[in-house]
């Protein structure tokens, strides 16, 4: 009976520390040091090779390092009955909402535009959209989105929210299901994709969403690369229809060395740090879930593999 810690891409001691810490009795392998594949019965995972996990016949559950778990649902590989869930904190909540409420204010008070006039010693004002004049459209209200719609409401932005099940939030405009995205596009300045990725949302900022907007419209993708088109970003905001975006995410990470992406002024990049999960925050949930699957109870934070998120 052993957890495997699967995520090439990470260094994973601290993860072994975090957990041995909590249950000093665990016994953790860190892939590819994996010993017997039959010996493992819990995964941890992050960006896993394609059909690795396929290979442990008496795997019974399976936590995504993260608060998305489309790497392992579109992973098709994964046994259809293996439970997947994944991480719900405070900490993942509050840090994407200062992020992005960081890269609202730093649009609606021109920051950039400060700091780039400051490099050439220029002292010039200008005006900027009053927060109550500003309507921003949250895409996913969900754990993520909705503290970051409530954050922005509390601020005095206007804020709309779209999801798939209705809503109702103070303050909050909310729409709900395919049927009304024209309706929540229409008069939004500043959107924010905080959707999960699924077929149904992937490339849904593409250009025919672009042109629903009001012009000239900010982007904030914290979600997903995949959800963003970014041939339709550049000829959008070549037309002016955008006027600028913050960009956390991006279908190849690290963002290529020639992608146009890196110089275009108008477009802000982090390297996919609006949230960062910290193993000592999360190994209680991570350990609880794995004591869940061993005794057969309802996980924490499962996944709805019908619905894909
Ligand atoms: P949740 O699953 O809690 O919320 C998802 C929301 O999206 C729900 O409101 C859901 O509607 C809505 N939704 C899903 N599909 C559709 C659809 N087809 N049409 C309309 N609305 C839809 O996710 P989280 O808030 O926890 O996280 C969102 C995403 O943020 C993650 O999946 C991940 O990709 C990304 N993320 C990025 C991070 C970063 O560092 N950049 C860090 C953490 C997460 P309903 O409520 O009706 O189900
Ligand atoms: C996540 C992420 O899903 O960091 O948690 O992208």
């Amino acid at each position: 009976m052993a957890l495997l810690l699967l995520a090439p891409d990470l260094k994973m001691d601290k993860w072994e520390a975090a957990l041995l810490e909590e249950d000093p009795n665990l016994d953790i392998r860190i892939w590819p040091a994996v010993g017997k594949a039959e010996n493992i019965t819990f995964a941890v995972c992050w960006n896993q090779p394609k059909n690795e996990l396929k290979k442990y016949p008496n795997l019974k559950g399976i936590i995504s390092l993260g608060a998305g778990a489309d790497h392992l649902i579109g992973d098709p590989s994964i046994p259809e009955d293996l439970k997947i869930c994944r991480i719900v904190s405070p900490s993942l909540t509050r840090q994407m909402t200062t992020y992005v409420t960081g890269a609202v204010l730093n649009y609606q008070r021109k920051f950039y535009q400060y700091y780039r006039q400051q490099q050439k010693k220029v002292w010039q004002r200008h005006s900027h959209t009053l927060a109550e004049n500003l309507t921003i459209g949250v895409m996913g209200l969900g754990k993520l989105g909705t503290p970051v719609a409530q954050q922005l409401a509390a601020l005095g932005f206007r804020v709309k929210g779209w999801s798939k099940s209705p809503k109702n939030f103070e303050n909050i405009e909310a729409h709900a299901g395919q049927g009304t995205l024209n309706e929540f596009l229409s008069g939004t300045q500043v959107l924010i994709c905080l959707l999960p990725l699924t077929p149904r949302t992937e490339g849904i900022l593409n250009l025919d969403l672009f042109k629903k907007l009001e012009h000239p419209a900010y982007i904030i993708n914290t979600a997903r690369g995949e959800h963003l088109v970014e041939e339709d970003l550049i000829y959008a905001l070549d037309r002016g229809w955008i006027e600028g975006a913050t960009l956390d995410v991006f279908s190849n990470e690290p963002l290529p060395e020639h992608h146009p992406f890196w110089n275009r002024e108008k477009i802000i990049i982090t390297p996919h740090i609006a949230s960062i999960t910290y193993p000592e925050e999360v190994a209680p949930q991570v350990i609880e879930n794995y004591k869940r699957v061993l005794s057969g109870m309802p996980l924490l934070n499962e996944i709805d593999r019908e619905k894909g998120y």
